[in-house]
């Protein structure tokens, strides 16, 4: 009989709470969560796990202006969610004074998958990449040393890092930590093709799985799916211009003019496209695979002459790369500037 009442009460008190609205609009924070389909993540965890204190001081860092010399630019300047965190409409990155970059803007998305970070793959440490925007001088042009005083003499900053690491201290691991517990939760897994591999047959029309029909056989092999990359650094056979790319890091010959393959998880949104922002559409993008190919020493053999498009491809291949769209990502509350 005890044991009913206990039963009885145990019911009434999570039907109390499970009624709680307040408990409805703010969802208990999960933590990071691998996708079923994901392969296994590179970020090391088990040096800094996220928690919900962290996760929420590496997002007010990431757009606080005040990690720029003169307060003006934050990493969301150039970083903007609704073209998954790349610098859309920018063909090269727009920093302090005005300043431009060399390169375009990638997106952050599935940070946590990643072997290498930049065009040519100079960083290898999520948690050291945030050195460079910082430090940059046509970026945000401050020095880490003066951002820590900035932020030492802040009492929000000193309460956040003490809930985040159990105390105010805040030194520049502490801050490059809770930057990577807030990219590393820039998860992408949502988009139609997600559904498509989730076992919704529907979420993908006829022509889409044309699309990705010929996608797997003429693009995977780099745009590896689930990630749509292989991390690996490839010459797809772009112009040559002044940058050479991989070989800037490895001082290898045989990697000039190779650049990081790219996600093309929401490449709808992230135009213009290339290390360089030289092509504006995804329909140049096809044009460039169907007839721009320039014959290089160090183009990727699977590039070569055999390499063709039709017109057709082209269409299916466009109508499957925009189910790569992943509205949920791009509109999460959660990962906006509060
Ligand atoms: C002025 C524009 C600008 C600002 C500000 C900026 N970034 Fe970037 N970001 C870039 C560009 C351009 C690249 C590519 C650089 C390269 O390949 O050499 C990049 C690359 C990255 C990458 C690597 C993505 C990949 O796929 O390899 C990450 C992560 C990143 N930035 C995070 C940040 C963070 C965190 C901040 C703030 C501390 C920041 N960025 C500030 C322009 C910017
Ligand atoms: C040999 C490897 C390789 C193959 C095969 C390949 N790509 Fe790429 N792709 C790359 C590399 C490397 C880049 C970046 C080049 C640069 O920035 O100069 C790229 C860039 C892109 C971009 C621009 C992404 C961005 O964010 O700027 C799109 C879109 C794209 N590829 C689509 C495709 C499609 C569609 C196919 C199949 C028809 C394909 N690629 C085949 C390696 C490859």
């Amino acid at each position: 009989m005890k044991l009913r009442v206990f039963y009885v009460i145990l019911l009434l008190f999570l039907a109390a709470t499970s009624c709680n609205k307040e408990q409805e609009e703010q969802p208990e924070f999960t933590g990071f969560v691998s996708p079923k389909h994901f392969p296994e993540t590179t970020y090391p965890f088990e040096t800094n796990p996220v928690t919900e204190a962290g996760f929420k001081l590496g997002r007010k860092l990431f757009y606080d202006g005040r990690l720029s010399r003169d307060g003006s630019i934050s990493c969301g300047s150039c970083h903007i969610q609704y073209s998954a965190f790349s610098h859309v409409a920018h063909a090269v990155s727009h920093g302090i004074d005005d300043k431009l970059g060399k390169r375009n803007a990638p997106p952050i998305q599935n940070a946590a998958w990643m072997q290498t970070f930049m065009w040519d793959g100079g960083v290898h440490n999520l948690d050291m990449l945030p050195f460079n925007p910082i430090q940059n001088p046509v970026e945000m042009d401050e020095t880490v040393s003066n951002v820590i005083l900035k932020l030492q003499a802040d009492e929000t900053y000193r309460q956040m890092f003490s809930d985040a690491f159990g105390s105010e201290e805040i030194n520049s691991t502490r801050m490059m930590q809770a930057f990577s517990q807030f990219m590393c939760m820039l998860i992408s897994d949502h988009s139609r093709y997600d559904e498509y591999i989730g076992g919704n047959e529907t979420a993908l029309n006829t022509e889409e799985k044309e699309g990705l029909a010929i996608f797997r056989q003429k693009c995977n092999t780099c745009h590896t799916e689930p990630l749509f990359t292989n991390n690996g650094f490839k010459n797809n056979g772009m112009p040559p211009g002044n940058d050479k790319g991989r070989s800037l890091i490895t001082l290898n010959p045989a990697d000039e003019y190779a650049f990081k393959v790219p996600s093309l998880r929401n490449i709808e949104k992230t135009m213009p496209y290339m290390h360089n922002g030289t092509l504006q559409t995804i329909d140049d993008v096809l044009n460039h695979y169907q007839s721009g190919i320039v014959q290089t020493p160090n183009l990727d053999p699977l590039l070569g002459s055999n390499f063709s498009l039709t017109n057709l491809e082209k269409e299916r291949l466009k109508a499957f790369l925009l189910t790569l769209t992943d509205e949920k990502f791009l509109k999460n509350p959660d990962f906006s500037e509060q």
